[in-house]
């Protein structure tokens, strides 16, 4: 009898549940401030085009990336978004709707957003506040509230709002306008700022988008900056490092698309590149080309210890406590009263470690973690094992551009 009844209650909780999620999404019905920030409670993850196929972008791309995400077992591994980037949009029509490049998407946009649906992927786009996109597309100036119901119509589920072709406009205004026309689009459309931190979007962009950009593009590089003015990664980390009080569920600094596998990034670096975005609760969003992925990156891009600590649910952003110049430890607070702390060397030679846990005190936003009073397990990231706890002093070579990434258990 019981057995029956639970039979019965499931499927209709089921249902209920289906119907109010619905209703919270009515076009023309804007959603509260709290559904728009559950709709990226946790960093977002995904893959996007920009970063290794720039204006190259077609239909066959992006299904054969979704394709590879779920043969790969990134999609296992929590990524989630397939985001076509700059380039796929050629006009708008006499009615002022966005047009799909005909060569390039020549059945248009819904089928490929079904088609990545049907895998149980989700689907991104890239528009522009300005008036055209930084590759000198149509940008969304003007037609923020038609644009925002044709990505419903499609299916989008994610938007990356870039900020060429400004001409004067307020950056804050543009982007608010932008998302109060996703609000009552009539979907869930994750909102991703890409503004490139100019005008200090942390400070205003809670609540109108889920996550920001906090500085201009990303480069396949280390450190330093390439002459376009585009940034090595640890350069974006250090420019970011401050912003930690910003960061949380629902509201991300976004320090760009992953590197990782890219240019000459060695294996140390690509490494190295992952755990920062891991430690700082960045948005995920693998940039290379999936079709040639090596075992070796596609480990890295799906270390799950390391995406854990990402996806952790109190989204704490990393702070760097200790600055020596060439070696940092940086540390991150996560459920359950765990930790995850990095050890970064920046320098060109290895970094004989040798450290000793009773001598360390954390005080951070008006909490101690002090390791001469509480004892933790700790476990590395990347060699996914036990090494120890800090009752004994830690002794590690760390290879130059390397970390030493671990989660820290209290015993
Ligand atoms: C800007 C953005 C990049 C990318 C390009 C596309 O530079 O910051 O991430 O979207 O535009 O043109």
């Amino acid at each position: 009898m019981t057995i029956k009844k639970s039979f019965l209650i499931i499927p209709l909780m089921v249902v209920a549940f289906t119907v109010s999620a619905q209703q919270h999404f009515k076009p023309g019905e804007k959603i509260s401030d709290k559904e728009f920030m559950n709709q990226a409670l946790t960093p977002p993850m995904g893959w996007n085009t920009w970063s290794e196929f720039g204006c190259n972008v077609s239909a066959s791309l992006l299904m054969e990336m979704a394709d590879i995400m779920v043969s790969s077992g990134m999609k296992d591994a929590g990524y989630e978004y397939i985001v076509v980037d700059d380039c796929w949009q050629v006009g708008r029509d006499e009615e002022g709707n966005i047009l799909p490049d005909p060569e390039t998407f020549p059945d248009g946009m819904k089928p490929v957003v079904d088609y990545i649906h049907s895998l149980g992927l989700k689907f991104g786009l890239y528009s522009c506040a300005g008036s055209l996109t930084c590759q000198g597309r149509p940008g969304g100036r003007g037609y923020q509230f038609q644009d925002a119901r044709q990505y419903a119509e499609w299916g989008v589920d994610y938007l990356k709002y870039d900020v060429c072709y400004m001409e004067g406009q307020d950056h804050e205004a543009a982007y608010r306008t932008m998302s109060d026309a996703l609000k009552e689009c009539g979907r869930p459309i994750v909102f991703s700022i890409c503004e490139w931190g100019t005008s200090e979007p942390w400070s205003w962009a809670k609540g109108v988008g889920h996550l920001w950009r906090t500085t201009y593009d990303i480069a396949p590089l280390y450190y330093g900056q390439v002459n376009w003015g585009a940034l090595g990664f640890m350069s974006i980390i250090d420019r970011q490092a401050d912003l930690w009080r910003y960061a949380g569920p629902g509201q991300w600094n976004d320090p760009d698309i992953l590197e990782v596998g890219n240019g000459s990034l060695t294996h140390d670096e690509n490494i190295t590149h992952f755990s920062m975005w891991a430690m700082s609760a960045a948005p995920l969003m693998a940039g290379n080309d999936l079709r040639i992925m090596s075992d070796e990156v596609k480990a890295i891009l799906t270390n799950h210890d390391a995406i854990a600590i990402n996806q952790d649910s109190l989204g704490n952003q990393a702070v760097r406590f200790l600055d020596m110049g060439d070696h940092e430890v940086w540390f991150k607070r996560l459920v359950n009263d765990e930790l995850a702390m990095c050890f970064v060397n920046r320098s060109e030679l290895p970094w004989k470690m040798d450290y000793n846990w009773k001598d360390t005190k954390i005080h951070h936003n008006y909490k101690t973690v002090d390791f001469s009073k509480q004892t933790y397990g700790l476990y590395d990231v990347w060699k996914h094992k036990d090494i120890g706890t800090t009752d004994n002093t830690l002794n590690q070579t760390i290879p130059r551009h390397g970390v030493l990434m671990l989660k820290l258990r209290p015993l």
